[in-house]
C-alpha cells in the first residue's frame, strides 16, 4: 500500500489535497464550526428545507410509521407505500407521465445513462457537466463526444457528422453546478429533434431553484414534454437525499427493468421519501421561499460585484468567485473560514485545471446580516486580488482575459487582514 502515501504526497505537492471539515449542528444559514458559529455560504440546502420544520416533523412520523430503513432493493421487498406516493407526486410536479426514485443523484446519472446507452450508440456531454454524468457515460461504452461549454455551433457540427450509431443522446446539467450558468436548452431541443437524438436534463440545482412553480430549466424555458428524459436531485433544494427521473411511463418501466443503480441497491429509506413529499408540497405551496432565494442570490451577486471580486455572471444563487490557482483558492477559503463565513474552495478535478474558485451559494433562510457579514469578510480579503473578470469556463477565462489571483498579492492582503482582526 506504498502508494497510496505516494500518491497522497504528490496529491499535497499540488496544492489538491482534501479533507473533511465538521459541521456541528444543523444546516442552517448559519452553522457551529469549530465551535463557533459561522455564515454558511455553501450549502445546496437552497430552500431551507434540510431543517425546515414541516420537513423534519414528516420525516419523524415516517420513522414512526415506517421505520428507518426499506430492508431490501424496491424489486425484491424494498417497495412501500411512501416510494410511490413520492414518484407520483415527483411525476405530478413535474408534469410527466411518470417518475422513479434512485438512491442519489450519481446513482440515477450512472444507471440511466449506462441503461440507456451502448457500445453501438454516441453520448453528446458539455465539458462542464456534472462528474456523475461524465461517470455513466464512461460506464455505458458509449462513444462520447464533449461539446465546449454551451456552444451549440459545436453541438450541431457533431450531429451533424454522426453516421451509424444506433442511439443518440445531447446531455447537459441545466444548472452548471460549479458556475451558476444555465444551459441553452431550446437549442439543444431544438438540435436533438432536427438530428433526431434523445435529450436529458440533469435539473439538480434547477428543482426548487428555476421556473416559476420550482419545477428547473425545463420549465423555465417552456419545454415541458418537449425533453425526454428529466432528472434530479432531492439531496439538494428538496432537503433530503435521493434522486428522480421523470419522463414517459416507458422509460420508467425500462429503467425498473434495465438501471443496475436502481436494481442492485437497498431502496431509500421511507423518512427521506416522506421529507421529500413534504418539500415537494411546500415548493409548490409556498412561493415566498424560491422569492427570498433569488432577492438573495441578486444581494450576494452585486455585493460581490461592488467590492471588485471577480464573479463573472452567475445567473443563479450559485456564484462562483474564480481564482485560477488551487493553493491560493484554499488560503482565501481558510481566511475567510476565519472570519466567519463558510464558502468552500473547489479545485480540479472537480473544475478544469486553473480555475480553482470559491463557489458560494445562497439560500432563502439568510437575512441581510448574514450576506453583509458575508460581503465584509469577501471585502477584507480583496486586497488579494487583481481586478479582473471570471468567465464560466475555461475557454471563456481565455477569452475575457482574466487574470490570476496573485499569490503575492494575496499574501499581502492576508498580512492586511491579519492586522485589522488582531
Ligand atoms: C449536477 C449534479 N448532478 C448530480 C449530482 C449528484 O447528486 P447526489 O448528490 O444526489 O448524488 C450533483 C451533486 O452532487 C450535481 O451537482
Amino acid at each position: 500500500m506504498d502508494f497510496v502515501k505516494e500518491e497522497l504526497e504528490e496529491i499535497k505537492k499540488k496544492g489538491l489535497y482534501r479533507s473533511l471539515r465538521l459541521i456541528e449542528g444543523e444546516q442552517g444559514p448559519e452553522v457551529s464550526f469549530n465551535g463557533r458559529r459561522i455564515v454558511m455560504l455553501c450549502s445546496n440546502n437552497y430552500l431551507g428545507l434540510a431543517n425546515h420544520p414541516r420537513v423534519k416533523e414528516a420525516a419523524i412520523e415516517a420513522v414512526r410509521k415506517y421505520g428507518c430503513g426499506s430492508g431490501s432493493s424496491r424489486l425484491i421487498s424494498g417497495n412501500m407505500e411512501l416510494h410511490q406516493e413520492l414518484e407520483r407526486k415527483i411525476a405530478s410536479f413535474k408534469h410527466a407521465e411518470a417518475a422513479l426514485v434512485f438512491g442519489s443523484g450519481y446513482l440515477c446519472n450512472l444507471g440511466v445513462i449506462d441503461s440507456l446507452m451502448g457500445e453501438d450508440d454516441v453520448i453528446l456531454s458539455d465539458e462542464l457537466n456534472h462528474a456523475s454524468i461524465i461517470d455513466g457515460a464512461r460506464l455505458s461504452r458509449a462513444r462520447v463526444k464533449i461539446y465546449p461549454h454551451k456552444d451549440l455551433n459545436v453541438l450541431e457540427k457533431e450531429l451533424k457528422q454522426l453516421k451509424g450509431y444506433r442511439r443518440k443522446l445531447v446531455v447537459t446539467d441545466g444548472v452548471f453546478s460549479m458556475d451558476g450558468d444555465i444551459a441553452p436548452l431550446p437549442g439543444i431541443v431544438e438540435l436533438a429533434k432536427k438530428y433526431k437524438a434523445m435529450t436529458m436534463v440533469d435539473e439538480a440545482h434547477a428543482t426548487g431553484v428555476m421556473g416559476q412553480n420550482g419545477r428547473g430549466c425545463v420549465e423555465h424555458f417552456d419545454l415541458e414534454g418537449k425533453v425526454d428524459i428529466q432528472m434530479g436531485t432531492l439531496g439538494k433544494a428538496l432537503g433530503s437525499l435521493g434522486a428522480y427521473v421523470a419522463g414517459e411511463k416507458k422509460l420508467i418501466d425500462f429503467l425498473i427493468n434495465r438501471a443496475r443503480g436502481f436494481i442492485y441497491t437497498t431502496a431509500l429509506p421511507p423518512p427521506l421519501c416522506a421529507a421529500a413529499i413534504t418539500a415537494i408540497e411546500i415548493i409548490t405551496q409556498d412561493r415566498q421561499l424560491r422569492n427570498r432565494l433569488w432577492e438573495n442570490a441578486k444581494f450576494l451577486k452585486e455585493g460581490l460585484q461592488k467590492i471588485e471580486l471577480p464573479v463573472g455572471n452567475p445567473e443563479t444563487p450559485i456564484i462562483p468567485i474564480v481564482i485560477g490557482e488551487s493553493s491560493t483558492t484554499m488560503r482565501m477559503c481558510e481566511i475567510l473560514l476565519q472570519s466567519g463565513v463558510y464558502a468552500q474552495g473547489i479545485r480540479p478535478p472537480t473544475v478544469p485545471e486553473g480555475s480553482s474558485r470559491i463557489r458560494t451559494t445562497v439560500m432563502a433562510t439568510h437575512n441581510q446580516e448574514h450576506l453583509i457579514k458575508a460581503l465584509e469578510a469577501f471585502k477584507a480579503v480583496r486586497g488579494g486580488l487583481i481586478q479582473g473578470r471570471a468567465g464560466s469556463g475555461r475557454g471563456e477565462q481565455e477569452k475575457q482575459g482574466f487574470e490570476q489571483f496573485n499569490p503575492f498579492i494575496c499574501l499581502m492582503g492576508d498580512f492586511l487582514w491579519f492586522q485589522q482582526i488582531s
